[in-house]
């Protein structure tokens, strides 16, 4: 006789060996729920630093047509080169993710004509930027970066101000002690003269430069600069720098940044070394250092050619971007937890079927006085529910049972002394705020 039984209906919590795990792509990593204090802490000084200087929320698309960044960032760059994701969608559009977000901002801000609303236009955003770079600590596939821009306006007033924002917003994330490099790599007019020195120089010396620098030489000798290989940083002490080729007015520019950011005091250092790997600056270029990070934190610099790249238009700009994993990770190194306080919060427990029913409206009414409720109301037990509140470390927590709501009253009890009090319904949240106090 065949078996009744039937099959065990308990689900093996064992993954069958030929069930592959998901894993994030190469170099781009999920932000987990531990690391909450700290994106949290990054968002909140950017947001006030934002509000303070008075630069509004600008949010342009991931995806963007591949020549924006090809025309803007520069074919040549290894950004572009090297590391852009580029495909065709399903419509044959070629496409980018951006690697940046200058040049989509400044592609929305010819597009919408922001220049009409605003004069200049200050705008900051926030999201990831996609690289192809070989993942290592502090180089991602997948990154964030925090941006400011100011749009329409050469006046190095505004340059300062970009680094005076940059520097405000490690100041609020009580960062210690960084550094501006800062640099100026002159206009059209001075580069020229500036590129032609430089290439008769490398081009005599052609034979001890790296393959990366052999190549680059022609087509961007400024990047030959800050080579990393020793044989070209050797050759770089002898090199002609671009400060002594810097036109009057640039270098009227130049000098007016630095007095600015020297009068707020901010810490910089001249480098004569510094070009940046972006083709759309001109004037001053800088970077965030910290003293022992083994890479820029931010950077930027004022890009008065890229709207003229894009449209033909001529509109002075200038902007920096944050990149928030270094900044969190630096962060993390120089402090044990989040430069940011956490809002205290009350736990809710219930038990009973009436009770767990009543405490979802509870747990609302002490949420729109701003008190934040954690519960743990799946484990029926209150032992189970209070051990949370426990782990959590709140110092209050409410128990509602059937006792409580037939009465219309909820135990309002300490969490570090284990003493209870009742509080009518009625009134408790006015208990417990008086209790947080
Ligand atoms: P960037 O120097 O290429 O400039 O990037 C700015 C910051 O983003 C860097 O200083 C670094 O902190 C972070 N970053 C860059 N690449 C990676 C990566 N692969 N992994 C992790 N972090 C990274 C720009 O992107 C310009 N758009 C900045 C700007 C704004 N210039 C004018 N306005």
């Amino acid at each position: 006789m065949p078996s009744t039984k039937k099959p065990s209906e308990k689900k093996s919590t064992k993954r069958p060996a030929s069930v592959p795990v998901f894993q994030s792509v190469k170099g781009m990593s999920d932000v987990l729920p531990k690391e909450e204090g700290w994106w949290k802490a990054f968002h909140e000084a950017g947001m006030r630093t934002a509000e303070l200087h008075d630069f509004h929320l600008i949010e342009t698309p991931i995806l963007e047509p591949a020549d924006l960044f090809e025309k803007g960032v520069g074919a040549s760059t290894d950004i572009v080169e090297k590391q852009m994701y580029t495909f065709r969608t399903k419509g044959g559009d070629r496409v980018a993710l951006r690697p940046e977000g200058t040049a989509s901002v400044m592609r929305a801000y010819l597009e919408h004509h922001l220049g009409y609303f605003a004069s200049p236009l200050k705008v900051f955003y926030e999201g990831p930027m996609f690289r192809y770079e070989r993942p290592q600590a502090g180089r991602e596939r997948q990154f964030h970066q925090w941006g400011f821009e100011v749009i329409g306006d050469g006046d190095p007033v505004y340059d300062a101000e970009v680094i005076l924002a940059t520097m405000a917003l490690f100041k609020e994330l009580k960062s210690g002690p960084l550094v501006v490099k800062i640099n100026s790599i002159g206009c059209k007019v001075c580069r020229a003269s500036y590129r032609e020195k430089l290439k008769n120089y490398y081009r005599a010396r052609e034979k001890k430069l790296c393959k990366d620098c052999t190549r680059r030489l022609e087509k961007n000798p400024f990047r030959l600069m800050d080579c990393e290989e020793e044989d070209c940083k050797a050759l770089r002490e002898e090199a002609p720098i671009i400060l002594d080729y810097l036109c009057q007015s640039c270098n009227t520019h130049f000098k007016s940044v630095l007095e600015l950011v020297e009068e707020n005091g901010i810490p910089y250092e001249p480098d004569p070394y510094l070009v940046r790997g972006l083709d759309y600056y001109n004037r001053t270029v800088f970077e965030v250092w910290s003293p022992s990070a083994g890479s820029a934190l931010a950077g930027g610099g004022r890009y008065d050619y890229l709207a003229e790249i894009l449209m033909g238009r001529l509109v002075p700009a200038v902007g920096a971007a944050i990149g928030i994993e270094r900044a969190i990770s630096f962060l993390k190194g120089a402090m044990p937890t989040p430069p940011r306080k956490e809002p205290v919060r009350v736990f809710f427990a219930a038990v009973g079927d009436q009770a767990k029913k009543a405490s979802l409206r509870r747990m609302e009414e002490l949420r729109r006085a701003g008190v934040p409720v954690v519960e743990a109301l799946g484990k029926r037990s209150l032992k189970g529910q209070l051990k949370v509140a426990d782990r959590l470390k709140v110092p209050l927590a409410l128990i509602l049972g059937q006792k409580e709501v037939f009465e219309g009253s909820v135990i309002v009890r300490d969490m570090v002394t284990g003493a209870q009090e009742t509080a009518l319904l009625d009134r408790f949240v006015e208990v417990v705020k008086k209790r947080l106090r």
